[in-house]
């Protein structure tokens, strides 16, 4: 599989780019973000953007790909519904009816979060943004898109959170999170599981195009 990244210097990110790494499936990558991942593997490449609104200058760049994972988001803590709708409705739309004018035959991963607002009705403004980001990707004409709902993340494997005091919370509570991984794999997974799951969705496919944290585990 050839695939594109999106987010690849995030902690959802550098999970999916180590599967994608290590998986003898996975032929190319190519990480597409606003700053440069700082790896260097024989199978990644890297385009370097500054306007994740219009993609149009990249065209020739982003066809010929089976499966884009898109990784990159932002939390909505302190932002006003219109930034938040901007980082993540806008950009992932750009992004998405670009890749599916190019790549008719692309499997769209998109990771979104549980607690996601398939009605676009409800009271918490995040899982309403996602929630339309959700349902105006299942309607473009990829071969398929899966939409991924994890609910907690451990990372694994040095991976780090961007956000400092999201790392400082995750190395203090590295032993409980361990143990929730174990015994509530509807609450918890891991950098590594989302990554595998989101490969094999994208080679062999899912019976549903959402994915909650226990399906993400059983992949
Ligand atoms: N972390 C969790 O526990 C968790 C749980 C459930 C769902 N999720 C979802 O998973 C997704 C990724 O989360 P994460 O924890 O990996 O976030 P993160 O560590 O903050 O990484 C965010 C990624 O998005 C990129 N990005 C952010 N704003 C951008 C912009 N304006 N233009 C271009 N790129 C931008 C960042 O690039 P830069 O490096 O250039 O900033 C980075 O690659 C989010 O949608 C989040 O809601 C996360």
């Amino acid at each position: 599989m050839k695939v594109i990244l999106f987010g690849a210097t995030g902690m959802v990110g550098q999970g999916c780019l180590r599967e994608c790494l290590l998986d003898t499936d996975v032929e190319d990558v190519l990480a597409v973000g606003r700053s440069p991942t700082g790896q260097r593997h024989t199978k990644l490449r890297e385009i370097v953007h500054d306007n994740f609104l219009d993609f149009s200058s990249l065209e020739s760049q982003l066809a010929g790909f089976d499966a884009c994972f898109f990784c990159l988001g932002v939390s909505s803590v302190g932002m006003s519904e219109e930034r938040y709708r901007h980082l993540t409705y806008d950009i992932t739309m750009a992004a998405a009816t670009t890749l599916a004018k190019l790549n008719p035959r692309m499997v769209f991963v998109y990771v979104t979060g549980a607690g996601t607002d398939s009605t676009e009705q409800g009271r918490s403004m995040w899982a309403r943004v996602k929630g339309k980001t959700e349902n105006d990707l299942l309607k473009l004409p990829f071969k398929a898109a899966y939409m991924f709902r994890p609910a907690g993340i451990q990372p694994l494997h040095g991976i780090k959170s961007r956000t400092a005091w999201y790392q400082a919370l995750y190395v203090a509570a590295a032993p409980l999170l361990t143990l929730l991984n174990r015994v509530a794999p509807r609450y918890m997974t891991t950098t590594e599981k989302l990554g595998r799951a989101m490969i094999g969705v994208a080679r062999d496919g899912y019976p549903r195009s959402v994915l909650e944290s226990e399906d993400i585990n059983a992949i």
